[in-house]
């Protein structure tokens, strides 16, 4: 089977049991302050499993676009060196909300492996979870006795809550997870050694295919855990190894998912795959990067100097400079592989196609760019390397060399190459010793400490603000945030005639009173549906009735450039033509910021 029928296989054998198609959602994720980007299957449906959203299909299943580059599932440096782990990939999953439990989703993935895909049965090993003491969590018997209905008792394999109890993130829905291995090894090095030794082992041809997540707990922001309203299933595929699984290969990257890049490069930079081992990592580095980069192109996360951009840029130069160190790429290449990841993946992904020239050209640049930096570099490590010559020395300092990593962008692999061919070597040590205290700033900087959630009433919000701008109101429930040692507290109010922030649009401030005091409102924002008012200090009794009143005047200022802000789109798209889409905005009340891409300088006219 191809990877497109792959796909389609498993789309199709759900349906067939009730599961409601819906496509992936986007990669980069704009509403919720805990993550990024999309890193499994489930954000999407976050609010669903929390209860804040309505269950409008019990049974979904769909393939998703994830990435896994920071937070709590990070990959990246595995990347490329090894044959199976990836930046972006696609997680085939299905999901129940408060419908099939797990002797469904069990008896389903067996089925589908073994009897639509026919894979051999003796192949396949089954973890369940082992319980915890800590947590107060029993070993998951349950998933234990299913399996054994199609698994010998000892392919079934205790695991420990780092592989068997899977987390969203600190906080969010989480559960026991049985994980379905698989080992791919040749009959002989079976016979030699059983591959219930090597599950779980990080060997490249004994991998984990597909991990059943019983959604059961919220985990708090205290670390402890509350029981969802529903139990849930939560499944998530990797489409790239089961490619590699169903295809019969020993890496990823030599299945049809993979196999048009890697030709691609091997053309641009002349050499062949499998010829050399740091070639090929590179090649494997590039192939895998170029899809991570083109994709959040696509989903709006251009690259650039902060945050999400900035991943997706630092993705970038990793791929450049592999390109340039172990290729010899030195002029844009990166954005001439587009045409071959349309070939394979436009058709799946529309959106790849109608952004095209987009993607391309923002990339061509992006390489330009980092490309000049890096010969400044280079041009600047000469200049030290004749000084640390002249001083008759042959070791260049770490804090030189982690110079041309924070401001160049060299990675010290790069250092030490150049340095190499000077018959020079680096200080590793001191270098590490920087970059750990460089890490701890960034640490420092984006921490955000968040309290649990204290309820006052239960209830539910309504927003009334396009309505008025003043109501009576409660404080629903309230929780404390400290960032850069400043505290701050969030409320949820009901009704509230504050906007949240959204699309750009500021949130409104204004105050909360009652007869005793008043309270400024400076801010509002959305988070995961939820409108959030943010004060400094809080009422001394929260359990009153209070006015909320929004700044008119600053609303109507805001307003007013919301609307100017969709004329301009609209100018915009009559004048230079219609793929000016919104790529970010701000709209406050002195001000809008309207973000879009052209292939070139936009005349001040
Ligand atoms: N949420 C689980 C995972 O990402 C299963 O989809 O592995």
């Amino acid at each position: 089977m191809t990877a497109k029928e792959i796909r389609k296989s498993f789309l199709d054998f759900f349906a067939s049991k009730q599961h409601h198609i819906v496509p992936s959602a986007p990669m980069v994720v704009k509403n919720d302050p805990t993550l990024m980007f999309t890193n499994a299957g489930m954000n999407q449906f976050k609010d669903i499993f929390l209860g804040n959203a309505p269950i409008k299909y019990p049974r979904i299943a769909d393939s998703q676009k994830c990435l896994r580059v920071s937070g709590k599932h990070n990959d990246l440096e595995e990347v490329g060196h090894d044959t199976y782990h990836h930046t972006m990939f696609e997680m085939l999953g299905n999901w129940s909300f408060g419908d099939y439990f797990k002797e469904e989703a069990i008896a389903w993935a067996w089925e589908y492996l073994t009897e639509v895909l026919k894979l051999d049965k003796s192949r396949l090993y089954a973890t369940i979870f082992e319980g915890d003491e800590s947590e107060g969590l029993e070993r998951d018997d349950e998933a234990a006795t299913i399996w054994a209905k199609y698994l010998p008792v000892d392919r079934i394999i205790n695991g420990n809550k780092k592989d068997n109890f899977w987390e969203m993130g600190d906080m969010g829905p989480c559960g026991p997870c049985s994980e379905i291995h698989i080992d791919l090894r040749s009959d002989e090095e079976r016979a030699k050694k059983p591959g219930v030794e090597l599950v779980n082992a990080d060997h490249p041809q004994v991998v984990e295919i597909w991990n059943n997540v019983f959604m059961q707990f919220n985990r708090k922001a205290d670390g402890s855990l509350e029981p969802l309203p529903a139990k849930c299933v939560d499944t998530g595929m990797g489409f790239e190894r089961l490619c590699m699984a169903i295809q019969g290969k020993q890496s990823n990257y030599d299945t049809d998912v993979f196999q048009p890049l890697i030709k691609a490069i091997g053309k641009l930079a002349n050499c062949q795959y499998g010829d050399d081992s740091k070639k090929d990592i590179a090649m494997r580095v590039i192939t895998d990067h170029i899809r991570t980069i083109a994709f959040s192109i696509t989903d709006g996360q251009l690259p650039s100097n902060a945050k999400a951009g900035y991943v997706i840029r630092r993705i970038l130069r990793r791929a450049v400079r592999y390109g340039y160190t172990f290729l010899g790429q030195q002029k844009p290449f990166l954005c001439q592989l587009i045409p071959t990841l349309i070939d394979s993946m436009g058709e799946a992904y529309p959106e790849l196609i109608s952004q095209q020239s987009l993607v391309e050209k923002v990339i061509k640049e992006e390489e330009e760019s980092f490309l000049r930096t890096l010969e400044t570099g280079i041009r600047l490590l000469e200049k030290i390397i004749n000084e640390t010559k002249k001083e008759g020395k042959t070791e260049l300092s770490g804090n030189n060399a982690f110079i041309l990593y924070d401001t160049y962008g060299f990675p010290l692999d790069l250092t030490e190459l150049i340095l190499r061919e000077n018959n020079m070597t680096v200080n590793a040590k001191e270098f590490d010793v920087e970059m750990q205290k460089q890490k701890e700033r960034a640490r420092n900087a984006a921490a955000i400490e968040t309290g649990d959630w204290i309820t006052i009433k239960e209830g539910e919000s309504n927003f009334v603000g396009y309505d008025t701008t003043e109501s009576e109101v409660e404080i629903l429930r309230y929780r404390k945030v400290t960032q850069k040692k400043e505290d701050f507290f969030q409320l949820v109010l009901n009704p509230t005639p504050f906007y949240g922030e959204m699309g750009g649009q500021c949130g409104d401030a204004g105050t909360l009173s009652n007869d005793e005091e008043t309270i400024s409102i400076i801010d509002t924002k959305k988070e995961n549906g939820l409108s959030i008012h943010l004060c400094k200090k809080l009422p001394k009794d929260v359990t009153t009735t209070f006015v909320a009143k929004v700044n008119e005047k600053r609303r109507i200022a805001i307003e007013n450039n919301h609307t100017a802000t969709h004329l301009l789109h609209e100018s915009l798209r009559e004048i230079l033509g219609n793929h000016v889409e919104q790529k970010g905005s701000l709209v406050t009340e002195n001000e809008l910021r309207f973000d879009f891409s052209h292939f070139q300088k936009v005349s001040s006219e």
